[in-house]
């Protein structure tokens, strides 16, 4: 059994708050099987970002692009929630003003019920037009490549964030609003590296929120946070909620 001196407390602050946000990463999903990008076994290890996460990959070779991206989605479709998804759910559920920010791709906050959710780094289960930019859901595993558009026939993407792309600017202004408003902020299995994400945990405290960070290992953010407590995600987060 996981165990922590200060769990109480988190528990009595979460309580309490009217306004909660969760900021989560890869770290999350490790627990269900989902690789992660920086870890030991992370995809970062094995593959180079800019092969396979960069619009020049995909204009130089979309067919090496979508079989990374086709490879990731078959390993997806087989993982489920853990614990700790749900377990954010049951916050949103008690939590009057509640926001799950997530980097994940993975869908699986959305699988898991969780409704107030800013998918920050796009979704995996959606691709867009190249050229008309329609957004579809698609949920074919494996799919046929290349995926071309219904409407106007054109190469379709993955509907994510690659290296050197911006993020969707409404889904990173809710969130940001989010967290300058929030009075406690849990920030759940993310190294902390990629900005924009980054710099929400610093927004959030220098807005005055309580801020604690959950993570199997310290982080760049652990000593700035209001409490950092090490442990997988799948044990400390159902103990807290
Ligand atoms: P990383 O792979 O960089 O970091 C994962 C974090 O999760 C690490 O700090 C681990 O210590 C921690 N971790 C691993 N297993 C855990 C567990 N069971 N419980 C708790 N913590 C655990 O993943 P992210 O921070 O999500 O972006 O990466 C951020 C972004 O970089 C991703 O969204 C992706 C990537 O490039 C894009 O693709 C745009």
């Amino acid at each position: 059994m996981f165990r922590h001196p200060r769990l109480q407390e988190v528990r009595d602050r979460l309580t309490a708050a009217h306004a909660v946000v969760v900021l989560t990463g890869a770290g999350i999903s490790a627990d269900s099987g989902v690789p992660t990008f920086r870890g030991a076994d992370g995809l970062w290890r094995n593959f180079r970002a800019e092969d396979l996460a960069t619009p020049e990959a995909f204009e130089r070779d979309p067919r090496l692009v979508w079989e990374w991206y086709n490879w990731r989605r078959e390993l997806i479709a087989t993982k489920q929630p853990n614990e700790a998804h749900y377990a954010l759910v049951q916050l949103e559920a008690r939590t009057r003003n509640f926001h799950l920010i997530t980097q994940n791709v993975d869908g699986l906050h959305r699988l898991a019920g969780s409704q107030h959710l800013h998918e920050l780094h796009g979704n995996i289960w959606k691709v867009r037009c190249t050229s008309c930019g329609l957004v579809t859901e698609n949920r074919d595993v494996p799919l046929s490549l290349r995926p071309h558009c219904r409407a106007c026939s054109a190469l379709l993407r993955p509907h994510v964030v690659w290296f050197g792309e911006s993020l969707d600017q409404q889904t990173l202004a809710e969130s940001v609003r989010a967290v300058e408003s929030c009075e406690v902020m849990m920030v759940v299995g993310t190294s902390g590296l990629v900005y924009p994400a980054a710099m929400l945990m610093p927004s959030a405290q220098a807005a005055g929120a309580f801020v604690i960070e959950i993570n199997l290992a310290p982080t760049p953010h652990s000593s700035a946070a209001d409490l950092s407590i090490q442990g997988r995600a799948k044990e400390v987060i159902p103990l807290l909620i």
